[in-house]
């Protein structure tokens, strides 16, 4: 699986044949200018809650590409009533797609649409598929529900808020690794504004002496995972 960084929580994995992306924030982010927006490939467009930071251009890029979105039910709503297609989902459930199996978690955090519609509450995602297996948490505090996903899924990577104030910051973020059992951390959600700038070197080492590997791709950077 190879991971895509196009800043703040924007990722996108890619199994060779199936391309999935996260929370399209590029656009309206500054740190991400040097990202062609439109010679992104999707196939599946991951949407953890309504917030602008993670739906910004979600349209732009499913209109192009034709990328089904997979959302919480009502912000799939949402963006159907738009004309986009889409795959509605709520919490604890899984469905099996081409690519393989997603299944929605919960996530502590707000969530509402830039248009001002209730954009439910918001979700993380585990990705289980022949490629391996990983977890989106999406923005969401640290929280023992976590705990589940660490007896339930053997993950190979997860990708993890670290940014704080509105998220987990690094030190939660390391008690979560520990609670879903990995050793392999991708850290979003961070530096894009004032309030979530973080020290890299600082976050570096304090995964470091826990035992664990995060990586922070510059923008635009690729990474294969396993
Ligand atoms: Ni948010
Ligand atoms: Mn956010």
């Amino acid at each position: 699986m190879k991971l895509t960084f196009f800043g703040h929580s924007c990722t996108l994995i890619d199994f060779g044949s199936t391309k999935i992306l996260f929370d399209p924030f590029i656009s309206g982010n500054e740190l991400a200018s040097n990202v062609d927006i439109d010679s992104i490939e999707a196939n599946y467009i991951l949407v953890s809650h309504g917030h602008e930071d993670h739906i910004l251009d979600v349209e732009r890029i499913a209109k192009r590409t034709g990328a089904k979105i997979i959302a919480p039910y009502e912000t799939c709503m949402w963006f159907a009533q738009k004309g986009l297609d889409g795959h509605p989902m709520n919490h604890g459930g899984k469905w099996n797609f081409d690519f393989g199996t997603v299944k929605m978690t919960n996530a502590i955090h707000s969530s509402i649409l830039p248009d001002g519609n209730y954009g439910v509450n918001p979700a993380g995602y585990v990705i289980e598929s022949e490629h391996g297996n990983f977890y989106y948490a999406g923005d969401t505090a640290l929280t023992m529900d976590m705990k589940l996903i660490g007896m339930q899924h053997q993950l190979d990577f997860a990708i993890l808020p670290i940014g704080d104030n509105f998220t987990m910051g690094i030190d939660d973020a390391v008690i979560c690794a520990d609670f879903i059992k990995c050793k392999n951390i991708v850290g979003v959600h961070y530096d894009t504004f004032g309030y979530i700038k973080i020290n890299k070197e600082e976050a570096k080492s304090k995964f470091e002496k826990a035992g664990t590997k995060l990586t922070l791709l510059e923008i635009g950077e690729s990474e294969v995972l396993n």
